[in-house]
């Protein structure tokens, strides 16, 4: 019997309508639209307006997109996984309240946190589930509402982070496409230089933590940077070794969007030309886990069965990842 392989058979993706535009943020903090694009690439970030709404609201307009594409039903879903750094609730589970919004009502679901490399490790750990034979259909969200968790009045981190979601069907397949092999990092020493301050265990939130702003991203923009640069590079170069691919074999690079400088340089490391990588950052900025399933579902039109694809995230933990798969489907 032929290796069972975890293939990516749909994608959907949801972004907010609202533009927050470096022309905005230039009236709001001490910044230039000039500096924003040429320290990051970013133009302009989409925010979710509206009372009462959160990550799990993008998520489920992702996944219901992605189940028309597909033309199967919510209740044929057997596991959701919802990666974010932005849960509705600290608790329950973000992929909880998906299931019930689209009406999933045989899927079991628990959320992943592993910063902007999330949608990697949770493709992964998806895979397997499908790779073992048990599950036949597991759906693995992507995204986060980071302007809950953004400072405005810090120019430092407010002209980067925007809100977004993706998600994507995985399906079992015999043939030679899909998930062909991943690379998954973590350095949790890293931990330092990006992260929430308050409200987990070590110090839950009280007047004292909001006060001081502890609820916001914490960046240290220039060490972040520097890991981020060698470490996305490295992991990229090692699956491209570990799957002998040269430049060439590579259809597409498809690159956690945190900076356009961090994705030109892991473009150089693997000899990819800029034709070859998904960019969408311009529009976007960084919408921590939803970059990457963002960038499949915009380029889904142009993507073919056999196409070779390498994957690859860097965030806060650190955590860091690549997957190489092989597209499945040519789109309709
Ligand atoms: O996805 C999660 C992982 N995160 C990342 O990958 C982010 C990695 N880091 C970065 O992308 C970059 O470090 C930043 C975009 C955050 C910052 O760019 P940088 O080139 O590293 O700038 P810097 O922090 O070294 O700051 C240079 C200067 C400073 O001023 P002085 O001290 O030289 O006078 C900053 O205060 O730029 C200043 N600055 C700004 N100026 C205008 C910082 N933010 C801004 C701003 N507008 N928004």
């Amino acid at each position: 019997m032929s290796k069972i392989r975890a293939a990516i058979t749909a994608v959907g993706g949801y972004v907010p309508e609202y533009r927050l535009t470096n022309e905005i943020l230039e009236t709001m903090v001490d910044t230039t639209d000039e500096w924003i694009m040429s320290r990051t690439g970013i133009k302009e970030r989409r925010i979710l307006k509206g009372e009462g709404l959160g990550t799990s609201d993008m998520g489920a307009e992702a996944v219901k997109q992605l189940l028309e594409k597909r033309g199967i039903g919510a209740d044929e879903i057997d596991l959701l996984i919802c990666c974010t750094v932005t849960p509705d609730l600290v608790f329950p589970a973000t992929a909880n309240i998906i299931t019930d919004k689209i009406g999933a009502k045989n899927a079991f679901g628990f959320d992943l946190m592993a910063a902007c490399s999330g949608f990697l490790y949770g493709l992964t750990t998806g895979s397997k589930y499908i790779e073992s034979g048990q599950y036949k259909k597991v759906v693995v969200v992507g995204g986060d509402k980071m302007s809950s968790i953004i400072d405005y009045t810090d120019r430092t981190t407010c002209i980067i982070f925007g809100d977004g979601c993706g998600a994507a069907l995985l399906e079992p397949t015999e043939e030679e496409v899909g998930i062909m092999d991943a690379i998954m990092k973590s350095d949790g020493s890293g931990r330092v230089h990006l992260h929430q301050k308050a409200g987990g265990s070590v110090k839950p939130a009280s007047h004292e933590t909001v006060d001081a702003k502890e609820h916001f991203v914490y960046q240290e923009g220039q060490p972040v940077f520097k890991f981020a640069v060698t470490n996305m590079a490295e992991v990229s170069a090692e699956i491209m070794e570990r799957n002998n691919l040269v430049s060439d074999d590579i259809t597409w690079l498809v690159p956690h969007q945190a900076n356009k400088r961090i994705i030109d340089a892991t473009a150089n490391r693997m000899g990819v030309g800029e034709d070859k990588v998904m960019l969408n950052i311009h529009r976007y900025g960084n919408t921590t886990n939803g970059t990457i399933p963002l960038c499949l579902w915009e380029w889904e039109n142009q993507l073919h069965k056999g196409d070779n694809l390498v994957l690859s995230a860097f965030g806060g933990g650190f955590t860091w990842g690549s997957i190489y798969l092989k597209w499945a489907y040519d789109s309709k």
